[in-house]
């Protein structure tokens, strides 16, 4: 069933968990994966692409049958699919239609720091946001998602967030499924709880934020791909709040990693199962045998470090199903996985100008909790610096990087196995494990607007377990705007 199945006791015996099971997504009532539409884009007299996003409230048939409020860009719930290509001038005009305040973050993005979309760039109700940047930056599956001030988890929830492709000469070249909707698939994976009447429920959060017991894909619970090619590659988003996957599929099959937050990795992985946190995003080519193919969320092989008796409520030890691929027959061929991907160029972490570190620990970095007004650090432009970072609660938390793509140099003081040796923004930390990035700071500086880094499980985002840096050119010195804290509480 859809609803988990082994984990699910724990997540059930929560108070204020009402609903029921919801149906399985293998049955005879599951519908199609609804495929986000790509954006158009209209392009400028100074030649630059255009997109317009217009964030709203409305209703959507999650559940087959039921109605739920939402949010969503340009539509109910989610948001169109932007693509746009290394070197495009791109500019958005973004509308908010909400009740309350809201940001657009570009997670992910290489983006000067006052359009990144963070908690400084509130768009109140009624008001429109005009950003605009030259993508430059390799060939990618981000995305884009609400960034305002202890409200971020709320408006994720509600149903705004939508996948952001870059490609470039490389992802062009490169022999992998790519034609969008038919064999190269967007799957945002969220889970979600709903009251008896349909709407969605947002009490009763855990340690780790709202942990739902329906697996929601591209919006709705239910969903399955019907497959008409021999291999389809799946772009998976954890849009989560708190919920960690263990990806794999039901028959332990093997399938290749293509790509990591930032891009391609040198050459496609063989695994069975790849972890995806919140905020994470993982290219997953599968070879379908001609027989239905489960994508299910594993418990975790380990409780990592997690405190034995409050893993379960990390939904750590959840199990359950999340699409079924359908493949039909005679599928159209496939190109076999080529043997090299990308190459990845090394950042030298011996060259580091700076060494920080970071220690994560309840709602906190460093012991200190997110404050607008504060400037935690500021790197400086062309400069490669090593962070640093280490989970010492013994509950989960991840690591989030604005502005750059970071390479973790070792973990433990071991290399990062294959699937996590690629461009990452967002790093999965469990309890008590020590992780190294080399991350490199270029092209936007300003001394008044700061980027983020957070941990991207939303409700520790919510509740401040972030802080903020500026990048400055040699000798520039900090001058940030002085900020007001938004209101949206509550
Ligand atoms: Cu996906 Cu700072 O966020
Ligand atoms: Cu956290």
């Amino acid at each position: 069933p859809i609803a988990l199945s082994a984990g699910c006791a724990a997540v059930q015996s929560n108070p204020g968990q009402s609903n029921p099971a919801q149906p399985s997504p293998v049955g005879a009532s599951s519908r199609p994966l609804p495929i986000p539409p790509l954006a158009t884009a209209t392009v400028d007299a100074a030649g630059a692409r255009h997109f317009t996003l217009s964030a709203g409230t409305g209703s959507t048939e999650i559940l087959a049958g039921k109605s739920t409020a939402t949010w969503g860009f340009n539509g109910s719930m989610l948001g169109p699919t932007i693509r746009a290509r290394r070197g495009d001038a791109i500019a958005f005009t973004i509308d908010n239609g909400l009740p309350e305040a809201t940001t657009v973050h570009w997670h992910g993005m290489h983006v000067p720091a006052r359009f990144d979309g963070g908690p400084h760039q509130t768009i109140e109700p009624g008001a429109r946001w005009e950003p605009a940047w030259t993508v430059n930056q390799p060939g990618a599956t981000l995305w884009y998602h609400p960034h305002p001030h202890g409200s971020t988890e709320k408006h994720v929830y509600r149903g705004l967030a939508g996948l952001f492709l870059v490609d470039d000469d490389v992802t062009d070249a490169v022999n992998l499924p790519k034609t969008y909707g038919v064999d190269d698939i967007p799957l945002i994976i969220q889970d979600k709880r709903f009251t008896p009447d349909g709407a969605l429920d947002e009490s009763d959060p855990t340690d780790i934020g709202l942990l739902g017991d329906t697996i929601v894909t591209n919006g709705i619970a239910g969903a399955h791909l019907p497959v008409r090619t021999e291999r389809v590659r799946l772009r998976i988003l954890n849009g989560s709040s708190g919920r960690m996957y263990n990806l794999g599929f039901s028959d332990d099959r093997e399938f290749h990693l293509v790509a990591s937050d930032g891009g391609l990795l040198a050459a496609p992985v063989p695994l069975t199962r790849v972890r995806l946190s919140p905020g994470e995003r993982a290219e997953i080519v599968v070879a379908m045998d001609g027989s239905n193919a489960l994508l299910r969320a594993h418990a975790f092989e380990d409780d990592a470090g997690l405190d034995r008796g409050d893993a379960a409520s990390f939904g750590v030890r959840d199990s359950f199903g999340i699409l079924e691929l359908r493949p039909g027959a005679n599928p159209d061929p496939s190109a076999a996985l080529p043997a090299t991907l990308a190459t990845i160029a090394r950042l030298d972490p011996e060259s580091a100008a700076t060494q920080r570190s970071f220690e994560l620990q309840w709602f906190m970095i460093n012991g200190a909790q997110m404050d607008m007004n504060r400037i935690d650090f500021s790197p400086g432009v062309d400069t490669t610096e090593v962070w640093t970072v280490r989970n010492i609660d013994d509950w989960p938390h991840n690591f989030h990087v604005h502005d750059v793509q970071f390479q973790i140099v070792d973990i433990d003081g071991s290399p990062p196995p294959a699937e996590l040796a690629g461009w990452k923004d967002t790093v999965y930390t469990p309890p008590g494990v020590r992780f190294r990035l080399a991350l490199r700071f270029t092209e936007y500086t300003d001394p008044t607007v700061p980027y983020m880094y957070h941990c991207h499980l939303l409700l520790h985002e919510d509740q401040g377990m972030m802080g903020q840096f500026l990048v400055l050119e040699p000798g520039q010195q900090p001058a940030p705007m002085a900020m007001t804290m938004p209101t949206n509480h509550g």
